[in-house]
């Protein structure tokens, strides 16, 4: 547990800087961090929360111009970032270009989620990090977001580096979650700014249903956006033809036209971190027919690797 000093933030970064998870306090509920650009931290922060499956985690900015070198900004996002930044307010933009957060951030969408935190500390934090941080809610996968320290500590104690401690959380609700990425602005979660408050701004929004929610059907399409490889994919290879490429966890079968190593230890924080990275470096391997992946064992992050493995498996 580390204080709200100035030396509780600069430690709080130094772990975060060195790959380490480190729960932080925001004006909504207190958020697991990891820095955005490590895709290790990425896999390490679902491994800790114990989620079945990766969902996209908001990256979190000291200011909007940041955010907006990693999201690309329309006129929209801009009016609203002026309006409710720092704030409770969570927009989805496509990733630009130049984005420097891992694809396992977004789990291997082509948009990203951004905000701009208003608790003092979380910003202190951020602008020590010199770097996004990425932090979905700090509970354990199925329990309730926390909003006090101790809270977190009761569902992640020795799961994470440490806890900065910057008091109870004043708003206690999630942030609003708004999908700038497609013609319509669309509310994907209600939150801490109301829709009333955005509509104030940008003009009518439009309800949609939330990402990856618990109801939202198993099925490829959920994610219309999800990274999906054009080529088909056959799970559970134990031989692979020679004009398929392979993605390999632990030592590779012997013939593929091209080889991804998720894990050449099957080490399963590796391969999630390197999943999205490697699905799209096969998807582009000239005369391929197939990706062939090599079974990946059902435990620990094990799940959510092959949770997305099944869905790019999927017949379209
Ligand atoms: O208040 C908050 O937003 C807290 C604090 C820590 O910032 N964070 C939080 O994160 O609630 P999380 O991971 O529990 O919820 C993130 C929500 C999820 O509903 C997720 O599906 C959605 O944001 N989301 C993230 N990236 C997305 C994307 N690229 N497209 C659509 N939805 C996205
Ligand atoms: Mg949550």
């Amino acid at each position: 547990m580390l204080p709200a000093t100035p030396e509780g933030i600069a430690r709080a970064a130094a772990l975060l800087c060195a790959g380490g998870l480190v729960a932080f306090g925001t004006e909504t509920v207190y958020g697991l961090g990891a820095d955005a650009t490590n895709p290790e931290a990425i896999a390490r922060i679902f491994e800790a929360k114990g989620r079945p499956r990766f969902n996209p985690l908001i990256a979190h900015y000291p200011n909007a111009r940041l955010a907006f070198d990693d999201g690309v900004a329309t006129d929209t996002a801009r009016a609203l970032a002026a309006a409710f930044w720092p704030g409770p307010l969570t927009l989805v933009l496509p990733r630009s270009e130049t984005c420097k957060v891992a694809l396992l951030a977004g789990a291997g969408l082509d948009t990203l989620a951004v905000r701009v935190p208003a608790d003092p500390v979380a910003l202190a934090l951020l602008r020590a990090c010199g770097r996004p941080i990425a932090a979905p809610s700090a509970n354990r996968s199925g329990q309730v977001s926390p909003t006090t320290a101790a809270h977190v500590a009761e569902g992640l104690s020795g799961r994470i580096e440490a806890i900065l401690n910057s008091g109870p959380c004043p708003v206690g609700v999630e942030s609003t979650v708004l999908d700038l990425s497609g013609p319509d602005a669309v509310l994907l979660r209600p939150g801490g700014v109301t829709r009333e408050a955005i509509e104030a701004v940008i003009g009518p929004i439009v309800r949609g249903l939330p990402l990856a929610s618990a109801e939202a059907p198993r099925s490829p399409g959920m994610l219309q956006s999800h990274y999906a490889p054009g080529l088909p994919v056959r799970l559970e290879a134990r031989e692979v033809a020679a004009d398929e490429a392979l993605l390999a966890f632990g030592p590779p079968l012997a013939g593929a036209a091209a080889v991804f190593q998720l894990s050449e230890h099957a080490d399963c924080i590796e391969a999630a971190a390197r999943l999205f990275d490697g699905l799209r470096v096969l998807d582009g391997t000239p005369g391929a027919r197939g990706i062939a992946v090599m079974p990946i064992p059902q435990e620990g992050l094990g799940l959510a690797i092959n949770d997305r493995l099944e869905r790019a498996a999927a017949p379209r």
